[in-house]
């Protein structure tokens, strides 16, 4: 792991788009795995500058999000289909059909689990993964448990990701109780992963991810087992990671 400190949000967004511009420019037909959530909308919004500025080309970019909603439509505006529409994809020149994200009306779940697991396959796997934690070192939705499913799968969202996700929404209630989650193995064999955090609420899922035994119970410690993954947090995320002599923070 490559941990790099930023000194607010506004920087660890910059550096994060950085790694995800570089990965364009080598490569401008990369699949990029994308993430919904507080955390990456800074990195879209810089990645929008530079496209606007004219330093990046999305035409031929893939894009493969992590999880949606169950029940929500792309049209609905709590769903992620929509938040990666308003946040990125409406305004960068990536085809609307080279962008991938779960089905929440699927009225087969389990089809449509398997359909989105070949859909990846079938794109050669993921170059750059983006991702977010949460406060429970969840990533996706893959929330701790005494196992972790490999594929696509339909996730019982737990009670802490509800009530973090209920600002969202009109109140916890209203939040899905189910959510589409792309599973730890296309993840993990992403070629390179950059996870972002950001803020106080985040610092013990960072050290569980980075300093933590490798656990089911904090699937964001699987991340110790990946040979190309960047960290870029700011100070309050990393606070508990920096009391831990063993680990190098650039
Ligand atoms: P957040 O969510 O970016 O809204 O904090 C992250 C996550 O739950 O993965």
């Amino acid at each position: 792991m490559r941990i790099y400190k930023a000194k607010n949000e506004e920087e660890m967004s910059r550096k994060a788009a950085n790694i995800i511009s570089a990965q364009i420019i080598l490569k401008p037909d990369s699949v990029l795995g994308l993430a919904t959530g507080s955390t990456p909308i800074g990195t879209y919004r810089q990645l929008i500058e530079w496209y606007e500025k004219g330093d990046l080309d999305f035409s031929q970019v893939t894009a493969v999000n992590l999880d949606e909603y169950q029940g929500l439509s792309a049209e609905h505006e709590q769903s992620y289909a929509y938040f990666m529409r308003k946040n990125l994809f409406d305004h960068v020149n990536i085809r609307a059909d080279h962008t991938y994200i779960e089905n929440g009306v699927a009225e087969d779940a389990a089809a449509e689990c398997r359909r989105y697991t070949d859909l990846i396959k079938s794109l050669g796997g993921i170059d750059l993964q983006l991702l977010g934690i949460g406060a429970n070192a969840h990533i996706g939705f893959n929330e701790p448990g005494e196992a972790l499913e490999k594929d696509t799968h339909l996730v019982k969202l737990s009670e802490r990701t509800i009530q973090a996700n209920a600002r969202f929404f009109t109140d916890a209630d209203a939040v899905p109780k189910y959510a589409f989650t792309m599973g730890i193995k296309a993840i993990m064999q992403a070629r390179c992963i950059v996870l972002l955090a950001n803020g106080e609420a985040k610092a013990d899922a960072m050290y569980e991810c980075i300093c933590g035994h490798i656990t089911a119970m904090a699937p964001a410690s699987l991340l110790q087992l990946h040979n190309n993954v960047f960290v870029v947090a700011d100070e309050a995320a990393l606070s508990k990671v920096e009391a831990d002599a063993d680990v190098e923070i650039l």
